[in-house]
């Protein structure tokens, strides 16, 4: 192909993409658009932490007294905030130790890809997020199984056809090594993974566990502790990862887990030794967020009182929101065209919620997903049902 056929195809895919929406204001229970103020009823951040005044502060004292970029971990970049925050989150998950990368995608391939060769063994959730299938793709493991979503049944099956695998010994003469790889909360439809499964399937074929837990860090179990922590399962997982960007609204990814673990990746993670550190500003901002969680609930109990409130007004109206048992709520709709003259009608009445299609769901599964969150009043729960009500009756799709 010609250098100039090339950019013409480029060209041909990208004219069909549509462009972002552009976010004049911060994010917090409204955003501004095009000058017009709307209601936020999709982003991840569940506490409202974003425009939190304590979080703010933390960020602009941290860029007084130390400046912005940091450096190389392992040369002279590991800054003390870095350690101060690291500390705070293995206190948060109730780990023994953990460790910050720039995100959760980060985080991810990390995690996988530092412990896993082409010989060992990874069974991964069908639904996984893309962070946790493009990680087990980088580390190119051949031994690859896939489990029905949520299915510990179908995990056994998988788990029995990779002890085979484990009966021939690797090139180096150890066995090899399964991995069981989850997301915690599954983001598209609010549901949870059956870890009290996974941890006992996982002791039963000596694999080792690992959950992605970015939507449920500030939102799941005690205080906010995460999906680990809902189950009772606490030191149960080997590798928990976690976003910083999400319910702690800054930037960041984490690994938390036992200190020989933490210590092997900071030493080996390739994303930590040949990629910046976390700048000061993110790390002083994450450490507040969670500092804010490690002292009182108020958030989460917030954040769940509204989800509560909004899916039963939402029920009341005969809308069918799935079965999330995180705030995730879904709205399902007909299908694809109608979810996108929802999403599209809604922001006419100045509630942003954006259209779920194909290939993030399967097709048939079309929604819009509404994110409610601690920043919310019931003020604007309400504002944001009747938007919804309104055109439901409009395009007949109760
Ligand atoms: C389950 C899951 N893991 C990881 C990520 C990536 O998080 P980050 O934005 O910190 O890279 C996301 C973000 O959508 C996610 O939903």
């Amino acid at each position: 192909m010609s250098i100039s056929d090339f950019y013409k195809q480029l060209e041909e895919v990208t004219k069909a993409g549509k462009p972002p929406r552009v976010i004049e204001s911060g994010q917090g229970a409204y955003l501004t658009i095009g000058g017009v103020k709307k209601l936020n009823f999709c982003s991840s951040h569940y506490l409202g932490l974003a425009e939190h005044p304590r979080v703010k502060k933390a960020a602009q004292d941290a860029i007084e007294k130390y400046g912005l970029g940091t450096g190389y971990r392992t040369l002279a970049g590991t800054h003390i905030l870095h350690l101060e925050l690291e500390k705070a989150i293995a206190k948060f998950k109730g780990t023994e130790a953990a460790v910050v990368f720039s995100s959760a995608y980060m985080a991810n391939a990390a995690a996988i890809q530092t412990i896993i060769s082409k010989e060992d063994i990874v069974i991964s959730d069908e639904l996984n997020h893309a962070s946790i299938i493009d990680a087990v793709r980088l580390s190119g493991v051949k031994n690859k199984f896939i489990y029905k979503h949520g299915d510990a049944k179908d995990l056994e099956i998988q788990l029995k056809e990779a002890e085979k695998i484990v009966r021939q010994p690797k090139t180096d003469g150890n066995k090899p090594l399964i991995l069981i790889v989850t997301d915690g909360v599954f983001s598209m439809d609010g549901d949870l993974a059956p870890l009290p499964e996974i941890v006992k399937l996982a002791e039963k074929y000596q694999a080792l566990t690992m959950v992605d837990d970015a939507h449920g860090e500030g939102v799941m179990g005690r205080g906010g502790r995460g999906v680990v922590d809902h189950f009772g399962l606490v030191g149960k997982i080997d590798i928990e990862i976690g976003s910083l960007s999400k319910a702690f609204s800054v930037i960041g990814g984490f690994i938390a887990g036992k200190k020989t673990l933490i210590d092997y990746y900071n030493l080996k993670a390739r994303q930590r030794l040949f990629s910046i550190a976390l700048t000061i500003p993110d790390t002083a901002a994450s450490l507040e967020a969670i500092n804010i969680l490690l002292e009182s609930d108020e958030l989460v109990k917030k954040l769940w009182d509204n989800t509560n409130y909004l899916r039963g007004e939402f029920k009341k109206l005969g809308f069918d929101t799935g079965h999330p048992e995180s705030p995730i709520t879904p709205v399902m709709l007909p299908s694809e065209d109608i979810a996108k003259e929802f999403s599209a009608k809604l922001f006419e009445e100045d509630v942003f919620a954006t259209p779920i299609v194909f290939p993030m769901v399967p097709k048939g599964k079309a929604r819009i997903r509404v994110i409610p969150s601690a920043s919310h009043s019931r003020k604007d729960l309400d504002f944001g049902i009747k938007a919804f009500a309104k055109v439901a009756k409009e395009l007949k799709v109760l």
